[in-house]
């Protein structure tokens, strides 16, 4: 009879030998212990056991959103400035401080609607995360590459993102479920020019822009405050591809962007943006027809300029995809001294989501593991036990106190930087209302004025093609919605989906909705009301997108 006992290594092999976890060698990784060559198993085989129920439990849940993305580190280095002037005297936050003062960050981008395998190539909104491993503890700014967002209230973002996630019953994205949710939330229209332009389809990670969207604070060593908007440029350019240059990246490849990523790291191409911030004084600005709060709006970058303080560039991947990715975990409730929150009501809402969140789908001790933990700053807490704790974080000289207030060796509290107070008071009786200054269309109209041509006709035929899937009412209304925001931009999607100004201009305001007077008066004169006037503006997003063509032409394609 055939030998059919395990083979040992041969002499001289002198690589590191496999063992289980328990640090025990594996004599044999290609059989399991059985009675007699042809036997049943055993159960005692501890090595088959562990090696299956660990590999049974190798996924951990992937994030509700953003589940696909790439993460790679490098450095923040700081200009010292904001524009010309020291940046004292807007921020204390020490990572901006000196001129060439370097802090490390993770980078995560990420795709939002797909699941963790999905395709890169789809549209959809990039996440832009950057953790800064700063020695004030950790800075997150969970951001993505459109400036402005769907809704402006945390309450909806559930509903949001089910209506753009697959259906419950068919498990498909699908149009009509989209645009029903979008035809009856009129702040969506913004981020629809983008979203449905070349912008919600950029090339790859390294040429797309980065925002915080959401409006923070910056506070001095006076405690004085501003409001403030983050945004990167990436030093290569920004540059798109069209639904059909996606359409021919996809059928050869799922994840091209984080490819292009890591290979450019690799290869020592360093993807590099710089990093500026808008910034205003911390008050309601009723001379504005926008509230500042408010993330389904830019700051006109004329009146409010975006002016450099540092850069950031990436040079290195990541060593283990599970250990660096999956379980890195952002959140906007992470800030150091000198950026504060605003009261953007997303940004209250996102806070709260993020850490419970990750609590769940990594575990309470996330913020102990290596991507995770502030490694620049010391950790001292009395935060004992809880699945997966992996070290007890230092406590204070006698390790029986596990508690504060003690005089027996314990922790104490910090002192204040400055000032427990600042910003300015707020006075209010406890509500549910919307802001008063919606104004949910001109800026989506300025934006469809600001687009080039090619990212105008692109939208035009998303928008076309999309909607055509959506009911009646829902096609209707969003054309209604279009008209309000540019003459153009409802006619070209009208005409594409046989609706006119006149077969719409009968329908009132949404129930929803309270229009301003001058939006009543473009109701009163749809299809009729001129183009805006964008002169001397300079907005957010409206820097040169380079199309990267990958697709044939149409015409050769229909050839
Ligand atoms: C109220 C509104 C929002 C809520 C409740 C919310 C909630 C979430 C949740 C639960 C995750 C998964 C986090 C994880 O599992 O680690 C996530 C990820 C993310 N969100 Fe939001 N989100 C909101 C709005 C936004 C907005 C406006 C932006 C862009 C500025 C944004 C950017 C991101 C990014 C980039 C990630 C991925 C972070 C990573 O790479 O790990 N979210 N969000």
């Amino acid at each position: 009879m055939t030998d059919v006992a395990s083979q040992s290594p041969e002499a001289g092999d002198d690589r590191p030998v496999l063992t289980n976890r328990q640090g025990h060698p594996v004599y044999d990784n290609q059989n399991q212990r059985t009675v007699g060559a042809r036997g049943p198993a055993t159960l005692e085989n501890y090595q088959f056991l562990e090696k299956i129920s660990h590999f049974d439990r190798e996924r951990i849940p992937e994030r509700v959103v953003h589940a696909r993305g790439a993460v790679a580190f490098g450095y923040f280095e700081a200009t010292g400035t904001w524009g010309d002037e020291p940046i004292a005297a807007y921020t204390r936050a020490k990572l901006f401080q000196q001129q060439g003062k370097r802090t490390d960050i993770a980078l995560r981008f990420s795709t939002v609607i797909g699941g963790r395998d999905s395709s890169e190539a789809a549209r959809d909104p990039r996440g832009f995360a950057v953790k800064f491993y700063t020695e004030d503890g950790n800075w997150d700014l969970v951001g993505n590459n459109l400036a402005v967002f769907f809704i402006r209230d945390a309450i909806k973002f559930p509903d949001v993102i089910h209506s753009l996630k697959p259906d419950p019953i068919t498990f498909r994205q699908d149009p009509a479920r989209i645009f029903d949710f979008m035809s009856q939330t009129p702040e969506s229209m913004h981020m629809l020019m983008n979203l449905f332009s070349p912008r919600g389809i950029p090339a790859n990670y390294r040429t797309q822009q980065g925002f915080g969207v959401n409006t923070y604070k910056w506070v001095n060593a006076e405690g004085v405050t501003h409001l403030v908007k983050f945004h990167f440029i990436p030093k290569i350019g920004v540059k798109s591809l069209t639904e059909r240059d996606a359409a021919a990246i996809q059928a050869g490849d799922l994840g091209h962007a984080s490819r292009d990523l890591y290979e450019a790291i690799e290869r020592g191409d360093f993807p590099e943006w710089e990093m500026r911030v808008q910034v205003m004084t911390d008050d309601e600005h009723p001379e504005l027809d926008f509230d500042p709060l408010d993330d389904t709006k830019v700051w006109p970058e004329n009146e409010f300029p975006a002016k450099p303080v540092g850069r950031i560039v990436l040079d290195r991947n990541v060593s283990n995809h599970f250990a660096e990715n999956e379980q890195i975990a952002f959140g906007t409730g992470v800030l150091v001294d000198g950026i504060d929150f605003s009261d953007d009501k997303m940004l209250v809402g996102r806070t709260f989501s993020y850490s419970d969140t990750q609590r769940y789908r990594v575990g309470p001790n996330y913020l102990q593991l290596p991507v995770n933990r502030p490694k620049n700053a010391q950790v001292r807490t009395n935060q004992q036990g809880g699945q997966m704790a992996y070290y007890v974080d230092q406590v204070g000289e006698n390790p029986h106190v596990n508690y504060e207030p003690s005089i027996m060796g314990g922790l104490r509290e910090a002192e204040y930087p400055t000032h427990d107070e600042q910003g300015p008071e707020i006075v209010g009786r406890l509500t549910r209302k919307r802001i008063p200054r919606t104004n949910d269309y001109t800026q989506a109209g300025q934006r469809y004025l600001l687009l080039e041509p090619w990212e105008q006709d692109d939208l035009v035929a998303n928008l076309v093609n999309l909607i055509g899937q959506a009911t009646r009412p829902v096609q209707e209304r969003m054309v209604w919605h279009f008209f309000l925001v540019e003459d153009e931009l409802g006619r070209r999607v009208g005409e594409g989906l046989g609706i006119t100004a006149d077969d719409v201009r009968h329908l009132p305001p949404l129930q929803s909705q309270t229009l301003s007077d001058e939006e009543q008066q473009r109701l009163a004169n749809l299809g009729n009301n001129g183009s805006r006037d964008v002169a001397g503006l300079q907005m957010t997003h409206c820097v040169p997108n380079e199309h990267v063509r990958v697709a044939a032409e149409p015409q050769l394609a229909q050839a």
